[in-house]
């Protein structure tokens, strides 16, 4: 061989010595990386836009990597999955499923009856009487619990069913107002068709757990006194219901007592309790479009997490710790980008999925 062809053989050995699977690469010790979920005795989750997960690589990688609970942000809802009475499509869902199932992840499905259905037009428009309304409640139960059966670990059965006041919601009481909405199940079935929403699901699935899902419970005494009272009753008269879920969508000023005061007592029903929406809002709720995410924001931000994360190994014992969910993954996933205001940071992820303190923040109170 010339010397130059030796010189392009040795380059050659080289490169390949180099290569994603070559031995000398392999043979590295594996970096110990903490995350989220192996950092963790009970599961960590985060509700889940299937389009991200399909289209945003970075997206994936967090998502894979950090939780092992996937909660379905908005696809299993009744507008997603049941776009016209006698139509049911799960196209969306069914990619956040067979996504968890191929990385090992529980599923948490959401939400099976909810005052808010958004722009579902054909059930505004529905007419009927209270059998009809029933047969549609039944149905829509039915069908998806059926469709995801042995698929899913646990169900948002009821969401939001109380106003803050405590008071089941009935007629629209604030129409500025969406979060003093009223239920149209409520006003066509009446307080039963929260009992029955539990055993229809239940007939449907009877190994899925079942879960009532709300907002505000750490604020509102009421609220939460009116959701401990239903839970009670139900447990006395034998309605399939398993744990509780609070959403805990939060602010930095939120206080760490009422927070501890909701888990405690819901934790006292002996149900499994969920973290089950959380985000803690930098703005405190207050529109401010000069607000900025500064330093001391940040480490408030992670303290908070960190206490949060705290209040539920503290209060929640081992065996009713169904696990903590944020609500979505990065700052510009959340829905208060919407919602609340654009300038609102709430999660553990920034914009392009890099850990914030918040983050370490959460780690470092799992690992206290
Ligand atoms: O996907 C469509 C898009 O195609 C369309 O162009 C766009 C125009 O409006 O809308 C998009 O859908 C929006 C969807 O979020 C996805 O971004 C809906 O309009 C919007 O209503 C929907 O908002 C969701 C909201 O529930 C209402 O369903 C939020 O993402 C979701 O985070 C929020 O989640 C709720 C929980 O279910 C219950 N607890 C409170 C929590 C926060 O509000």
């Amino acid at each position: 061989m010339k010397g130059v062809e030796w010189l392009v053989l040795i380059l050659l050995l080289v490169l390949l010595g180099c290569s994603e699977d070559s031995p000398v690469k392999t043979q590295q010790p594996p970096i110990s990386v903490d995350t989220l979920y192996t950092s963790s005795l009970f599961p960590i989750g985060a509700a889940i836009d299937p389009n991200y997960l399909r289209s945003t690589s970075s997206y994936h990688t967090v998502v894979t990597r950090e939780f092992n609970s996937i909660s379905v942000e908005n696809a299993m809802k009744l507008g997603w999955v049941h776009p016209q009475q006698s139509v049911y499509s799960f196209t969306d869902a069914d990619y956040i499923v067979s996504y968890a199932q191929a990385n090992k992840k529980r599923v948490h499905g959401h939400v099976l009856v909810w005052h808010a259905f958004g722009d579902v037009t054909w059930l505004k428009n529905f007419s009927g009487d209270t059998n009809d309304w029933e047969n549609l409640l039944k149905d829509h139960i039915q069908t998806v619990v059926t469709h995801f059966k042995g698929k899913i670990t646990g169900w948002d059965v009821v969401n939001e069913a109380f106003h803050d006041n405590g008071q089941l919601r009935n007629e629209d009481t604030n129409l500025n107002d969406a979060s003093d909405d009223g239920s149209i199940w409520m006003r066509m079935l009446g307080t039963g068709y929260i009992e029955r929403a539990f055993q229809y699901a239940h007939a449907a699935d009877p190994d899925a757990l079942l879960f009532y899902n709300d907002y505000g419970q750490e604020v509102n005494v009421a609220k939460l006194n009116a959701i401990k009272a239903m839970v009670k009753d139900f447990q006395e008269r034998g309605i399939p219901i398993h744990g509780v879920g609070l959403q805990m969508h939060i602010g930095l000023n939120t206080p760490d007592a009422g927070i501890v005061k909701a888990i405690k007592e819901l934790a006292e029903t002996g149900l499994l309790i969920h973290i089950s929406e959380l985000d803690i809002n930098i703005s405190n709720w207050v529109k401010n479009p000069d607000l900025k995410l500064t330093e001391e924001l940040k480490q408030e931000q992670k303290a908070k997490y960190k206490s949060m994360v705290l209040a539920y190994k503290q209060n929640v014992p081992a065996a009713q710790q169904y696990g903590i969910t944020t609500w979505n993954v990065g700052d510009a996933d959340s829905w208060l980008r919407s919602f609340h205001q654009p300038n609102e940071w709430p999660l553990l992820f920034d914009d392009v999925y890099k850990p914030k303190p918040a983050y370490y923040g959460f780690l470092e109170g799992l690992k206290e």
